[in-house]
């Protein structure tokens, strides 16, 4: 367990300033007036059911209205993060789709927190699904986007990578869960540990098969873990979803993290051109590393956004470093 949890959050780095206030700014469980909410469930091309949430401005005008999906960070639920853009971006007049990860909070999927990363991409395939054929508002099929924060941002990418209804695609802090796994922050882990880490997985695949109790991914001790439990384990952004318990969750099972091992998302990023990318992150962000690669891997129209000051967790919730007019302009520009 100790060395897929180094690989997880291998690195003590520098925090940013902002990071260590904790109150500055955070406003994860933003509400607006003008913004109707509304609970959604929809299948997936698999036949398992996404939970989502269904945002748009309680006087939307009957006209096509353009779309974007919403996806949270790895080990959150659509409450943590998504639903804060995804109520930002109904007050600019998008009809948006918060999501539930599959495994996740109020989505289907047993056991819980395991990790299928080809299931995770399927749901944005799924909420696009839902958007393009339900008649609540009216949503134009050719004007849908999407938009991941953090492990999601891995994952809208490996959607619209296969799904070219995706037409503009955003993320936010973004993390490639695959090199995380394969080398974690910065290469600091070694091909060894690597082996290492496959082989407690892979011993406690054993430990499940015989009816074992299953163990969870867990960290606590560097600074880049204190940065996600300022957030995860406090009032700032703290959620537990019904049917869960706080210490399940943000943990992924440790037998199934090592899928991740398999997940290449930047690997074709260039196919997803002409359609337009964004990647937004803190330039104090420890994860910068993860949006610089897939900007210079993705070819044209291709942004990438640095936040001055801000830090990793920081986009998660900080409204105040959120540049959430950017996102806007460039959801308006490209679902035009
Ligand atoms: C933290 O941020 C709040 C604003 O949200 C501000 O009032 C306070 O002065 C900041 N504290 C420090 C130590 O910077
Ligand atoms: C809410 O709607 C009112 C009336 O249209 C508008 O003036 C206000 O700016 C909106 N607020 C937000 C946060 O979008
Ligand atoms: C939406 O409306 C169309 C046309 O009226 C209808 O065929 C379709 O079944 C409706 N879809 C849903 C999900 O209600
Ligand atoms: C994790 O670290 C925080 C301080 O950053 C501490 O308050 C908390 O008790 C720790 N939790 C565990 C489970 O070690």
């Amino acid at each position: 367990m100790k060395s897929i949890n180094q690989c997880i959050l291998a690195l003590s780095m520098g925090v940013s300033a902002i990071a260590q206030n904790m109150t500055y700014g955070a406003e994860n469980f933003y509400r607006s007036n003008n913004v109707t909410v509304q609970p959604i469930s929809f299948p997936t091309q698999y036949r398992t059911t996404v939970a989502g949430n269904l945002f748009y401005l309680k006087d939307q005008s009957n006209g096509a209205a353009p779309a974007v999906v919403v996806g949270h960070p790895m080990g959150a639920v659509k409450e943590q993060s998504a639903n804060l853009y995804a109520t930002r971006l109904a007050e600019q007049g998008f009809i948006t789709v918060s999501i539930d990860l599959p495994f996740w909070g109020a989505s289907m999927g047993e056991p819980r927190n395991v990790v299928l990363p080809d299931l995770y991409a399927e749901a944005f395939s799924a909420a696009v699904d839902y958007l393009g054929i339900q008649n609540i508002t009216s949503v134009d099929r050719e004007r849908i986007g999407g938009l991941g924060i953090c492990g999601s941002g891995s994952f809208v990418i490996s959607a619209a990578k296969l799904d070219s209804r995706i037409k503009a695609i955003a993320t936010a802090s973004m993390y490639d869960m695959g090199t995380l796994a394969r080398q974690g922050l910065q290469n600091s882990q070694s091909v060894d540990q690597l082996k290492e880490t496959i082989d407690e997985a892979s011993q406690q695949r054993w430990t499940e098969s015989d009816g074992g109790e299953t163990q969870y991914t867990s960290a606590n001790a560097t600074a880049v873990e204190r940065e996600f439990y300022d957030y995860y384990r406090t009032k700032r952004g703290e959620f537990v979803p019904v049917g869960s318990t706080l210490d399940l969750t943000t943990h992924p099972t440790l037998s199934t993290f090592t899928k991740f091992i398999n997940f290449y998302p930047f690997n074709g990023i260039e196919t997803i051109s002409p359609r337009p990318m964004l990647f937004i992150a803190g330039d104090q962000a420890h994860s910068r590393e993860f949006s610089q690669d897939a900007y210079s891997r993705a070819a044209e129209p291709k942004e990438l956004l640095w936040v001055p000051g801000a830090g990793h967790v920081d986009l998660y919730d900080r409204t105040r470093l959120i540049p959430f007019q950017q996102l806007t302009e460039f959801f308006q520009t490209n679902l035009a």
